[in-house]
């Protein structure tokens, strides 16, 4: 008998209203817990989403040998005393690319690693020749073989590493293999998000010398060895803008709590733009939305610009727009993968290159879609918040990989959301 795929299904038509709590973040978790393969010595990381890159993650450690305990219900406590099995393996990470953040750590600490090539990615090419320049300066020898990155180094030096582009996980990379190195590595052009900052701030506490983390000079001075910690990781800035863009698509007025709204200050102009009225205070925000949303034109870029993790959602609020926007991804090359599913909804939206030309229309009619990938799921589930009638979207395990209970929390919003289908 044929296992059916998990669905959503959206009744559309309800303004979002009311307070929901953000989660921590999802960027920021997994880099964090990978940074508890360089001790011994226990991890304590609280705030951690429950979603499934994070299970993938936590597998993956354990994998590797750390020793995960699960106190509940955010909290986790690692222990990397004995690493039994220095490999990430294609499965792995053919299902989350973000883990070759394992690389720099185990290199770093084990002096070996053997992490899958993340291969083929929906969304674009998305190479790892950042991370590997980075590490052969700091003297490792890489090797690819059948598929895999063969890192050695008996022990990583400092350097100067100039990036070629701005990666956020080639960054971190690299930023966690220095901290075991012998001298100053400086990391230039680096990515500046701020779950860089998070990461680095839970490497200071694990003892790390890191200084300039969230500009775009990072410099890392080696220690011999990095002691345990406790950290607790900072909310979810894309979850919070895809909320936000949700109340403002819906026409609603919603409170996020636990969140920071100096995360998404290009995304909160944006809203603003959008016609809707935002008041923050230090951990919240509210948001309240009266009329049609009016076009926004924007382009994604490396933080502080607007975030491509967003770029989705701003589409589907752009379909229901009072004029026509022109959305410009700059970060991935195939990643307008949704404009199909939203034409599918009635969307007039037409594409040139890594340009959408939105024409906004009155209302979308709910349709069957499919998601195709985490945020362009998103983009979907607004939609279907918005149009006339039912939309059931296929594939949601994409959605999964990234959003902590997001039916549980647009329920409740008011929404009509109901998952079907086994998990
Ligand atoms: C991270 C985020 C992801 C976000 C992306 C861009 C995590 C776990 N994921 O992904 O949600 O969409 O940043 O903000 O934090 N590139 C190279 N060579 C490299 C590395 C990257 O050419 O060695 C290119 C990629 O193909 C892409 C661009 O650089 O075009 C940016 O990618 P990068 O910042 O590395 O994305 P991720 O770190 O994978």
């Amino acid at each position: 008998m044929h296992e059916q795929t998990p669905k959503l299904i959206i009744q559309g038509g309800n303004p979002l209203r009311g307070e929901i709590r953000i989660s921590g973040a999802k960027n920021a978790a997994l880099p964090v817990l990978c940074a508890a393969l360089l001790t011994g010595d226990d991890i304590r990381i609280s705030n951690v989403p429950r979603l499934m890159d994070i299970t993938t993650m936590i597998s993956l450690l354990k994998e590797i040998g750390v020793s995960v305990h699960d106190n509940g219900p955010s909290e986790f406590v690692l222990c990397a005393a004995n690493l039994a099995h220095l490999t990430a393996s294609y499965d792995m990470v053919k299902t989350m690319r973000a883990a070759i953040l394992v690389l720099g750590p185990l290199l770093a600490r084990a002096g070996e690693a053997y992490i899958s090539l993340p291969g083929g990615c929906a969304i674009g090419l998305r190479p790892v020749d950042q991370h590997i320049k980075g590490l052969e300066a700091m003297g490792a020898e890489i090797t690819i073989e059948h598929g895999y990155i063969h890192a050695v180094a008996k022990q990583l030096h400092g350097a100067r590493i100039v990036m070629d582009i701005v990666t956020v996980t080639g960054t971190e990379n690299l930023m966690m293999a220095a901290t075991l190195a012998h001298g100053t590595t400086v990391i230039e052009n680096a990515a500046r998000e701020p779950e860089i900052i998070d990461l680095a701030n839970c490497l200071i506490a694990m003892g790390a010398r890191i200084h300039g983390a969230g500009s775009d000079i990072i410099t890392i001075e080696g220690v011999p060895v990095l002691r345990g910690a406790e950290h607790a990781v900072m909310p979810d800035r894309i979850e919070t803008g895809t909320f936000l863009a949700a109340a403002c698509a819906t026409g609603g007025d919603i409170r996020l709590s636990e969140t920071d709204p100096h995360l998404l200050d290009a995304v909160l102009d944006k809203l603003t733009e959008s016609g809707a009225s935002i008041e923050t205070g230090a951990r919240w925000i509210n948001l309240e939305m009266q009329h049609r949303p009016k076009p926004v034109t924007l382009r994604t870029a490396p933080y502080p610009a607007f975030p491509t993790d967003m770029q989705a959602q701003f589409m589907s609020l752009n379909c229901i727009a009072d004029g026509t926007a022109v959305i410009t991804e700059t970060i991935f090359e195939n990643r307008l993968m949704h404009v199909q599913e939203l034409k599918r909804m009635n969307a007039d939206i037409r594409v040139e290159g890594n340009t959408a030309i939105i024409r906004g229309i009155p209302g979308l009619d709910g349709a069957h879609v499919m998601a195709t990938d985490l945020r362009a799921s998103a983009s979907l589930v607004i939609a279907g918040l918005v149009a006339q009638g039912e939309t059931v979207i296929d594939r949601i395990y994409h959605l999964d990989r990234g959003y902590e209970a997001i039916e549980k929390k647009l329920s409740l919003l008011g929404a009509s959301i109901q998952r079907a289908g086994t998990h």
